[in-house]
């Protein structure tokens, strides 16, 4: 078991054949539950773990404790990835007293009917001191859910962030620390929007109070701990959660029932590039991953959407991402749109209905209608909308 810093050890678990986390998001290199153990004259566990892992869980903390009692059992996030096994712990050790938020207390109540446990309700500010080991407690709310918490221990300056600074992916094969991982941001930016992206301003408020703090280790509830390079991790959030924009560039996202739009997009795709734009990424919505795609349109600056007519209305994947996005505060962009349609197009439509309802989003150039193909009349079009997308970089 890993000593991340001095007392404090790594039990958390993974599980590298997991393929689908909270039932939606693709799992390519399985998912890490962190879980800490602090041994000091007082020993606090901090978090448990997914009910997948329990066992494991269990296993590790039995070797960990190594026949002490734990006095503490700090809950940062009652989501039952990280609370699955606090029944259990409270079974094996009776006095131990869970500490966390009131309103993680009261959703402990729910998501365990009928048990009774021993509670010690924390907020923003308080401390638990367990000898030379000091945890002070911060307010998260809705970094993710309303009762999180992160905690700051002050010997070692390892701040517990809960699930900010997480990332999809088990430790054993994209890396124990962040300096260890092949790509962190690809899979962290995949992971923060689609689980935090709401809630940017929650977020840029823990990080302001953060920096007050001397931070040496990040200790998330998933992915790498991160010991080195501290300002590089702490300036994607400041980005991430400012809707700043990550990487100059260009999102062209499709959805197309019979290749029409397609290849249309994939034209205007090409005419971005060979006009010298940064970067082009494109994804075909009815095939490639949705939360990829929805972490693509937060990266760049632009998105150009190009989608069908269905049914007088918009096609399935064009109208699912664009509620996605809704879904996540998707805001601050500029939008370029392509419809296609054989007797009334009306995706077009649909689709400045939806964005018209999304914050702080303008539209590049004029909506490009294609009839069923493209044809050598819709070049100037869609040469004048790359243009427009060109110019407004
Ligand atoms: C189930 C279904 C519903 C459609 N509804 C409409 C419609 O309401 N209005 C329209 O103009 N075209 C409609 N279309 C036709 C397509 O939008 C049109 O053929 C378009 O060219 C498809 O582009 P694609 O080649 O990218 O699939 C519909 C097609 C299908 C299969
Ligand atoms: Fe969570
Ligand atoms: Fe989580």
């Amino acid at each position: 078991m890993e000593e991340i810093a001095k007392g404090i050890i790594y039990i958390g678990t993974e599980d590298k054949e997991q393929d689908l986390f909270e039932s939606q998001y693709k799992l390519e290199e399985g998912m890490s539950y962190n879980s800490y153990l602090i041994k000091d004259n007082k020993t606090a566990i901090l978090d448990t773990s997914d009910a997948r892992t329990g066992r494991q869980w269990l296993s590790n903390l039995e070797e960990s404790l190594q026949g002490t009692t734990p006095d503490y059992l700090i809950v940062h996030h009652m989501e039952p990835d990280h609370s699955a096994l606090i029944g259990s712990v409270a079974e094996k050790y009776p006095d131990i007293t869970i500490v966390a938020s009131a309103k993680a207390i009261q959703l402990l109540g729910q998501f365990q009917p009928g048990k009774t446990f021993r509670t010690m309700a924390v907020k923003e500010g308080d401390t638990l001191e367990l000898g030379s080991h000091s945890l002070s407690f911060i307010a998260a709310p809705m970094v993710h859910w309303p009762e999180v918490l992160f905690s700051y221990e002050s010997l070692t300056g390892t701040l517990f962030s809960a699930d900010a600074f997480g990332k999809f992916g088990a430790l054993s094969l994209c890396g124990f620390y962040g300096d260890e991982d092949k790509d962190w941001a690809c899979e962290a930016r995949r992971y923060y929007f689609n689980i935090c992206g709401k809630y940017g301003a929650q977020v840029t408020a823990v990080l302001k109070k953060v920096a007050q703090k001397s931070v040496s280790v990040i200790a998330p509830l998933h992915g790498p701990v991160l010991r080195k390079n501290l300002e590089y991790y702490l300036d994607l959030y400041t980005t991430w959660s400012s809707y700043g924009v990550e990487t100059p560039g260009v999102f062209v996202a499709y959805a197309s029932i019979h290749g029409g739009t397609a290849e249309a997009a994939l034209k205007l795709a090409d005419m971005l590039k060979s006009k010298g734009c940064p970067k082009v990424a494109v994804s075909d919505l009815t095939r490639d991953d949705r939360a990829e795609a929805v972490e693509d349109a937060f990266r760049y600056g632009t998105l150009v959407l190009a989608a069908s007519s269905y049914d007088a209305g918009l096609f399935t994947p064009a109208y699912d991402f664009l509620h996605s996005l809704q879904m996540k505060g998707w805001q601050k962009r500029k939008v370029a749109l392509i419809e296609n349609g054989s007797w009334a197009p009306s995706a077009g439509r649909v689709m400045k209905e939806m964005i018209g309802q999304m914050k702080e989003i303008t539209q590049i150039g004029e909506l490009v209608t294609i009839r069923s193909r493209m044809r050598e009349e819709d070049i100037p079009a869609l040469e004048a909308l790359a243009d427009a997308i060109i110019q407004a970089q």
